[in-house]
């Protein structure tokens, strides 16, 4: 060779080099698993646009968890479809409601396990938004109605409350109201939960990839005259990568103890933003259009599906999440570790 040639080749001739100089990893123990729990017993309810996960009643979800958790997985995040719906969603600070009972289960019958609670009320409002409604006080009549910032918060500290009762050990409010944090942050230290750490859903895009998600928690946006179509009044616009960065900051002198950046994928330029501006723990949150999408795929025979996730959990870790929050963490963990169940 009459030119020098640099030779990466030579760090990826066989496995074992390869492994040695790998710069990330992927275990059991970086996932969440988002479950999702009813009323009843002996309930699993299929989600039709998210092939593989259902809706759960206790009895299900505490059996579903104990195999994950044999698998490596540990840590569970919690999502509840209750038995009422009003308007201010009340049923989310109740304490015989669906959640608060599976994490009393869940903390009996898994005792290793980290279960983490959705703080929101989109699952509770018989509208179907993440706040209250009220009409509007700027624009002019012929306004949707508009989510009250300011009278959401108690209630949020009153649901975050109520799930560290029940024995939640972490509290993750996904509403994206302002000053959230510091009001539930507030609301856990009276009530005696100082040890209770929020992970913030600190950059949480407005867009079209939670569509499935809706269906499994029975919480998309009622339609009806004077009810926002929509959480763009909310939740961030997806073209924004500095204002995430604005969101995140807010979240840390609020208190939050770890950040969620959401979607996963199409936003990891923002998970690798946080990772390098912020010290605390990153989280992503790979959610249910990007699952339905890896899930659609492979039905057709068009990818291999575990080395598809895989691959997508591991980039996750090298944009910079600490942790990733996946409907495919049992999957995940069982390819991981060679444990079936
Ligand atoms: C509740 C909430 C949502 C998700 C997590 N918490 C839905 C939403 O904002 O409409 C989405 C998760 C997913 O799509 O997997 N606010």
């Amino acid at each position: 060779m009459a030119f020098p040639v640099d030779r990466p080749r030579r760090l990826r001739r066989t496995e074992a080099l390869r492994s040695l100089v790998r710069e990330t990893t992927l275990a059991p123990d970086d996932l969440v698993w988002p479950l999702f729990v009813v009323p009843g017993a002996r309930v699993r309810n299929p989600v039709a646009s998210m092939p593989g996960v259902f809706q759960l009643s206790v009895d299900e979800l505490v059996a579903e968890a104990q195999a994950a958790f044999a698998c490596g997985v540990r840590a569970v995040i919690l999502f509840g479809i209750p038995a009422h719906k009003d308007a201010t969603g009340s049923s989310a600070w109740d304490e015989e409601e669906v959640v608060p009972r599976a994490i009393r289960a869940l903390k009996a019958q898994v005792p290793g396990l980290v279960v983490m609670t959705d703080v929101c009320l989109c699952e509770y409002t018989d509208h179907g938004h993440c706040g209250v409604l009220r009409p509007p006080t700027a624009g002019g009549p012929g306004q949707d109605l508009t989510v009250d910032n300011d009278l959401t918060l108690p209630l949020l500290g009153k649901e975050a409350v109520a799930h560290a009762r029940a024995g939640a050990d972490v509290v993750a409010p996904s509403d994206m109201m302002d000053g959230r944090v510091a009001a539930i942050r507030e609301a856990l230290d009276i009530a005696g939960f100082p040890d209770v750490p929020i992970l913030s859903y600190a950059a949480k895009f407005a867009g079209a990839f939670y569509g499935p998600f809706r269906d499994a928690a029975e919480s998309a946006p009622r339609e009806g005259a004077g009810i926002p179509k929509d959480r763009k009044g909310y939740q961030m616009d997806p073209a924004n990568a500095r204002e995430a960065l604005r969101e995140v900051a807010l979240d840390v002198g609020e208190g939050a103890d770890m950040l969620m950046v959401k979607p996963a994928v199409p936003y990891l330029d923002v998970v690798r933003m946080v990772k390098e501006r912020f010290d605390l723990p990153v989280a992503a949150y790979h959610v249910s259009g990007e699952y339905a999408m890896i899930k659609a795929a492979a039905a057709r025979g068009w990818i291999d599906e575990t080395r598809v996730m895989l691959e997508t959990m591991l980039c996750c870790r090298r944009a910079g999440a600490d942790l990733v929050l996946t409907y495919y963490a049992k999957e995940a963990a069982s390819a991981l570790t060679g444990v079936r169940r």
